[in-house]
């Protein structure tokens, strides 16, 4: 009889649920659902929706749909465009977080006019959390931004609260490490295909194996694992980014692979190999992501797991509705057995029960 370990609700703040506008590649139901099996029991989903998350009116018609028909608790960030500027006001407590993307990536969101940045950087509420995606040298691009846009008054650094999403490459590392030394208030999270994947697997993967940012060398990848263990990486999150099988295998594939069933057997694979240890695996799934987004307390939550049990993944048992993973055929040690959801049974390790979730 192996042990069992009994971990928090773990908290996955950058997912994409794909509602409204895309379910043909998950809803919220089958998203929550996926989120729980995989020992999620609060997640945030991303604006990048068709008709995008920009606007009071898109986002509380968004929590209306969720409304009841989440198996996890969910929250929303909102997305940054020229327009959407003018409903941070209103917004702001509505919401956890700010997306600004920066590089092109699925939907209709890139940001390149750097007045609109300077606006959108110089006008979002200091006390909540602007996430950019910024990959390699726009991530410079977004810490200058911070800087300079950091406190109205004093144009003094480090008062706003800039999150890097999914961070890939050495050199972001250090940009980081850099300044998060000057004191600047800055945080980042990494996705778990770019610390168990790297650009040798995608000829194997083909289109399952590209997403934003790419997957890159051993070299970025051992500064990744580093940069988790010493504390410069805060958070891991999946960028649960599901397409159906036709989008990833037409001729220009969708960029995202699906992620809230792999990342806990993974993470707890690192720690049974000794890479991880698992006070770090519980920092950067529930603590850090639950100080950084400044998350709701979810009482009587928990999730057990059985560290020891060896087995392989599979794109048949999942809950997503993409029906596929990049880790397919992949062994891992560790797997989910139960969630408790405020002291309800929401998962047995087989099925999933609900939906007790809430919209936070
Ligand atoms: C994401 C998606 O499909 O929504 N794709 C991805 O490759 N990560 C968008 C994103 O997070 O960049
Ligand atoms: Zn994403």
């Amino acid at each position: 009889m192996s042990k069992i370990i009994t971990l928090p609700g773990l908290i996955d703040t950058h997912v994409h649920l794909r509602e409204p506008g895309a379910t043909q590649k998950e809803d919220f139901q089958t998203g929550t659902k996926a989120a729980i099996a995989g020992g999620f029991t609060q997640v945030l989903d991303m604006p990048n929706n068709p008709i995008a998350t920009i606007n009071p009116e898109a986002l509380s018609s968004k929590k209306k749909l969720a409304e009841g028909r989440v198996y996890c608790d969910i929250g929303f960030h909102f997305g940054a465009s020229e327009s959407s500027v003018q409903y941070f006001p209103q917004v702001a407590e509505q919401v956890f977080g700010l997306k600004v993307y920066m590089n092109q990536t699925t939907g209709d969101l890139l940001m390149s006019d750097d007045q609109v940045l300077e606006k959108v950087f110089s006008s979002w509420p200091k006390e909540k959390v602007l996430m950019v995606h910024a990959e390699g040298e726009t991530l410079e691009k977004a810490i200058s931004l911070a800087k300079r846009f950091g406190n109205k008054q004093s144009l003094r650094s480090g008062d706003l609260k800039l999150h890097v999403c999914h961070v890939s490459l050495k050199r972001e590392i250090e940009l980081i490490k850099a300044a998060k030394a000057e004191g600047m208030k800055i945080s980042c999270e990494v996705a778990c295909h770019h610390l168990f994947l790297k650009d040798t697997d995608v000829e194997r993967l083909g289109s399952y194996g590209m997403m934003k940012p790419p997957l890159e060398s051993k070299e970025d990848q051992e500064v990744l694992w580093q940069a988790v263990i010493d504390g410069t990486i805060d958070i891991v999150a999946s960028d649960h980014a599901p397409h159906t099988r036709e989008e990833k295998m037409g001729e220009k594939p969708m960029f995202g692979v699906p992620g809230l069933e792999t990342t806990l057997p993974l993470l707890l694979t690192a720690v049974n190999d000794g890479r991880l240890s698992l006070d770090r695996l519980i920092e950067l799934t529930h603590t850090n992501p639950k100080r950084i987004f400044s998350l709701p307390e979810q009482e009587n939550t928990f999730v057990e797991v059985d560290p020891a049990i060896r087995y392989t993944l599979n794109a048949e048992r999942l809950f997503t509705k993409c029906g596929w993973t990049p880790f397919n055929g992949m062994e891992v040690t560790g797997r989910v057995k139960k969630v408790v959801l405020r002291e309800q049974l929401v998962y047995d390790g087989q099925n999933i029960f609900g939906p007790y979730g809430k919209v936070i």
